[in-house]
């Protein structure tokens, strides 16, 4: 990703063919998230979702140091007091909420420091690649932080329970490797590979039919989250909606054809 820059903290954006990319840039904090940021994530999905433009958006950091040390410490003494906690807490939960429902499949890029709500933001995202440098934990503990109960249901889709106690109660680092094997990232990465494995991932992703995509990551989300009563009903029209589409034409005469298919959403 782009090279560590002088500057205001700030969250960039960056179109690369069909991928938008949503860069957390505050290098000189490890690319930790201030108020600000957390508070220009919803509109920046927002953005990605209305843009057709856009088939999927991947969230990382500026520079190799860090996907992102979590929210930025520096601001609790005056963002997050016992009077402001429960506000900053609301701005930082539509920060999540808005990247675990984005109608766009997610991926995060981690290189370095993925710590605290970094790692809460990337559990968040539909997948996640890292780099053999990527660095994982949870300090909430370490710093008498009460983790928000809402941000447990995105690691909980993603590392087993044991797992999620086990980050939660020691609040230690846990490696790429340690990562791979808990599921908590997809797949690991060389330093120098680590951007083209994402670049190749969403590609991949973005050549196929965004309207099946959609239908499947819904049902995935609505099963994890309803798994007794999830709503099918809303789950079968968004598969409806696929055979419905120009791009199921498209699809299938593509293979007859033997060519690629050319999808537009629709
Ligand atoms: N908020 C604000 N500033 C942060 C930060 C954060 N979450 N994480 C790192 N920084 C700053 C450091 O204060 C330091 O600033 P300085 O150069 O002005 O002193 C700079 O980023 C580099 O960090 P440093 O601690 O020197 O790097 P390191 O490689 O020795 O350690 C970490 C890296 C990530 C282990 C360490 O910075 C850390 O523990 N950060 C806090 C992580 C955390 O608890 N996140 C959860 C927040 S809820």
């Amino acid at each position: 990703m782009a090279d560590g820059r002088d500057g205001a903290p700030q969250l960039r954006t960056e179109d690369r063919g069909g991928v938008r990319w949503l860069v957390a840039d505050n290098p000189a904090r490890l690319n930790a998230f201030t108020r600000g940021m957390w508070a220009a994530l919803p509109r920046r999905i927002a953005e990605a979702e209305q843009d057709h433009d856009v088939r999927v958006v991947v969230l990382t950091g500026t520079g190799e140091k860090a996907f992102s040390a979590g929210a930025d410490i520096s601001e609790f003494d005056t963002a997050r007091t016992v009077e402001t906690a429960a506000e900053y807490d609301r701005v930082n939960n539509e920060a999540f909420q808005a990247v675990a429902r984005c109608a766009k499949p997610t991926i995060a890029a981690i290189q370095g420091y993925c710590m605290g709500g970094g790692l809460e933001l990337a559990a968040c995202c539909d997948l996640r690649l890292a780099s053999e440098s990527a660095l994982f934990a949870v300090p909430a503990a370490k710093l008498g932080i009460g983790y928000n109960p809402r941000w447990i249901k995105p690691l909980l889709a993603v590392v087993s329970p044991a797992r999620a106690r086990e980050l939660l109660y020691t609040g230690r680092r846990f490696d790429a490797a340690e990562a791979l094997a808990m599921g908590l990232v997809n797949s690991v990465h060389a330093p120098g590979a680590i951007m083209g494995a994402v670049t190749a991932l969403a590609g991949e992703i973005a050549a196929n039919a965004p309207l099946s995509i959609l239908a499947a990551k819904r049902s995935i989300d609505e099963i994890i989250e309803h798994p007794e009563n999830p709503d099918l009903a809303a789950l079968d029209r968004l598969v409806e909606a696929c055979f419905a589409s120009e791009d199921y034409i498209e699809g299938r005469r593509a293979f007859l054809q033997k060519r690629k298919p050319v999808f537009r959403g629709r």
